[in-house]
C-alpha cells in the first residue's frame, strides 16, 4: 500500500499567533471543522497556557473534531502540560505537543539552561505528559542550529521518556533542502528508538525554503509535515499546506507517497482563511492564487486550448477552485442552490443554508446570472458567528470631487432601529463614522482592501476591514456585495459584530 505522509496542521496555533491572523472562538472552531472534513491528520488547536481563550477554543475544537487529532503545544513546565490536558482531554483522539530549545544560542541566552539541564526537562517533562497521554509529540526547538550529536541525545532520551513523536523545526526559517535532508538522515542513522516513533518537520519561510525543505525532509523519510493553510504564520510564515500537499500529491512517483487529504477541498480552506484573517494570498501564490491557473499567453492559451497537459500539471477542479460555469439565476429554487452548494464541497448547517439563501436571492435579483465564485463569495459572506447584533437596513451617500462627503446609515439592532448621519472627505469615512456614532464606540480603520472577487460589470466587490479600538486588539470585518460602498459598510458592520461578539 502506498505510504501516507501525516498532516499536522497548525494554522490554529502557529498561524494564528502571526501578527493579523487572530480568529475569534467561533471561527477557530468553523476552521478547524475544515481541516477535519478535509483529511488533516493532527490539528494543533493552539496554545492552551496562553491565555483562557486560547484554552477554550481548544476545548471546544477538542468536542468538536470527528476524525483528526486534536493537539495543544506546552513548554517544558508541569503548568503549560496541564494547560495542555486540561484542553484536549475531551477529544476522541488527543496529544500534548512539547517543546523546548535545543540550540546553543537558545540554551545560553533563552532558557539559561546547560545541556544536562535541558535533557533533564525533557525526561521530566516528557515523562509527565506521558502519565496523561499516550500520544506525545516532542520538538527540539531551534533543531537545525543545534549541534547534532546533542539533539540526537536530546531524542533518545524524549524517546526513553514515552515521545511518540520526534519534530525536527527548523525554528528561524535558516537552513537549505539539502542541509535539511541531510539534518533527517542523521536523526534517523544516529538516534536509538527512531524506528519506533514518528518523525516529523516543522519548516519556517524566512529564506523562502519552507516548502522545499519540508519536501527534503519527505524524501528523507519523514512521516509528518507540519504546515498552515496558506503559510501563515511567525515572520514570514510557515510551509504552506497545499502547496506540500499537492507537491506530493502531482508528484507521487518522485516521493512515493502520499497524503490523506482531500485535495478537493484545499482551495476552500484557503479561501476561509483568507476571509477570516482578511489575509490575502498574492495571485501567484502556487495552488491557491488568483493567476495559478490562468494562462494569459497567447502560446499558452493555444497549448492548453489543445491539451491541457501542455502547460497544466495539475488541474484547478483537484484543489476545488470553483469554475466559472454559469450554475444559477433569478428562478433557480433552494433545492438547486443546495445541490450546487454540494458540488462544491459545502456541507452548511441548516441555518447557514437559510442565511446564504437568502443572501443569493438579494444577489439574483441585481446580477443576471450566478457563477461559482459568486456562491463562493456568498458562502464566505454568511457570518461565522451566527448572531449579528447590528445589520444593515439601508444607507444613502453623497460624494463628489468637489463637496464634503455625507453619510445616512441605518442598522437594525435588536427590534431597534437606529439612523445617523456623519460628513467626512470621503464617502467610505463618512459612513464609518455614522457607523461609529450609532454603535457609540471610536473604532478606529487600521487596514481596508477592496477587490473584484468576479468578473465584468456586474462583480461582486468584496471589502475587508481591520479595525480596533485602541491599536491593540484588531478585529477582522468582510463585506460583498455588487456595490462597493456596500461592501465597505458591510465590512464594517460585521467587524463591529465580531468585536461585540467577542
Ligand atoms: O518553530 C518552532 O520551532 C515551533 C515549535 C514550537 C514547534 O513552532
Ligand atoms: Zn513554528
Amino acid at each position: 500500500m502506498e505510504k501516507k505522509v501525516k498532516i499536522f496542521d497548525t494554522t490554529l496555533r502557529d498561524g494564528e499567533q502571526s501578527p493579523g491572523c487572530s480568529m475569534n472562538l467561533n471561527e477557530k472552531i468553523e476552521v478547524a471543522r475544515q481541516l477535519d472534513a478535509m483529511g488533516v491528520d493532527i490539528i494543533e488547536a493552539g496554545f492552551a497556557i496562553a491565555s483562557p481563550g486560547d484554552a477554550a477554543a481548544i476545548a471546544a475544537i477538542a468536542d468538536t473534531v470527528q476524525n483528526a487529532v486534536v493537539c495543544s503545544l506546552a513548554r517544558c513546565t508541569e503548568k503549560d502540560i496541564d494547560a495542555a490536558w486540561n484542553a484536549v482531554q475531551h477529544a476522541k483522539k488527543k496529544r500534548i505537543h512539547i517543546f523546548i530549545a535545543t540550540s546553543p544560542v537558545h540554551m545560553e541566552y533563552k532558557l539559561k539552561m546547560s545541556g544536562e539541564e535541558v535533557l533533564e526537562s525533557v525526561r521530566h517533562h516528557v515523562a509527565y505528559a506521558r502519565n496523561y497521554c499516550e500520544d506525545i509529540e516532542f520538538s527540539a526547538e531551534d533543531a537545525t542550529r543545534s549541534e547534532p550529536d546533542f539533539l540526537c541525545r536530546v531524542f533518545e532520551t524524549a524517546i526513553e521518556a514515552g515521545a511518540t513523536t520526534l519534530n525536527i523545526p527548523d525554528t528561524v526559517g535558516y537552513v537549505l533542502p539539502e542541509e535539511y535532508a541531510e539534518r533527517v538522515r542523521y536523526v534517523r542513522e544516529h538516534v536509538k528508538g527512531v524506528e519506533n516513533v514518528t518523525l516529523s518537520c516543522h519548516c519556517h519561510d524566512d529564506l523562502g525554503m519552507a516548502v522545499a525543505n519540508t519536501l527534503a525532509g519527505v524524501k528523507a523519510g519523514i512521516g509528518q509535515i507540519e504546515c498552515t493553510i496558506n503559510g501563515i504564520g511567525e515572520r514570514a510564515g510557515n510551509a504552506s499546506m497545499e502547496e506540500c500537499v499537492m507537491a506530493m500529491h502531482t508528484r507521487k512517483g518522485f516521493f512515493g507517497c502520499d497524503t490523506n487529504i482531500i485535495t478537493n477541498q484545499i482551495y476552500r480552506a484557503s479561501r476561509m482563511i483568507q476571509t477570516i484573517t482578511g489575509v490575502p494570498v498574492a495571485p501567484t501564490k502556487a495552488v491557491v492564487g488568483a493567476n495559478a491557473f490562468a494562462h494569459e499567453s497567447g502560446i499558452h492559451q493555444h497549448g492548453v486550448l489543445a491539451n491541457k497537459e501542455t502547460y497544466e500539471i495539475m488541474t484547478p477542479e483537484s484543489v476545488g477552485i470553483p469554475q466559472n460555469a454559469i450554475v444559477l439565476g433569478k428562478h433557480s429554487g433552494r433545492h438547486a442552490f443546495e445541490d450546487r452548494l454540494l458540488a462544491l464541497g459545502y456541507t452548511l448547517t441548516k441555518e447557514k443554508i437559510d442565511k446564504a439563501f437568502d443572501k443569493f436571492k438579494i444577489l439574483a435579483d441585481k446580477k443576471k446570472t450566478i457563477k461559482d465564485r459568486d456562491l463562493e463569495a456568498i458562502i464566505g459572506a454568511v457570518p461565522v458567528s451566527g448572531s449579528e447584533r447590528y445589520t444593515l437596513v439601508n444607507f444613502v451617500i453623497n460624494s463628489g470631487n468637489a463637496i464634503t462627503s455625507t453619510a445616512v446609515i441605518r442598522l437594525k439592532h435588536g427590534d431597534d432601529i437606529c439612523e445617523r448621519v456623519a460628513a467626512s472627505d470621503g464617502p467610505i469615512n463618512a459612513a464609518y463614522r455614522a457607523l461609529n456614532k450609532i454603535v457609540g464606540k471610536d473604532f478606529i480603520l487600521e487596514d481596508y482592501s477592496l477587490n473584484a472577487i468576479t468578473e465584468g460589470e456586474d462583480a461582486q466587490g468584496e471589502a475587508i476591514v481591520k479595525i480596533s479600538l485602541d491599536g491593540s486588539e484588531w478585529v477582522t470585518g468582510r463585506g460583498v456585495s455588487t456595490d462597493v460602498i456596500e461592501a465597505s459598510i458591510k465590512a464594517y458592520v460585521n467587524g463591529i459584530n465580531k468585536y461585540f461578539n467577542e
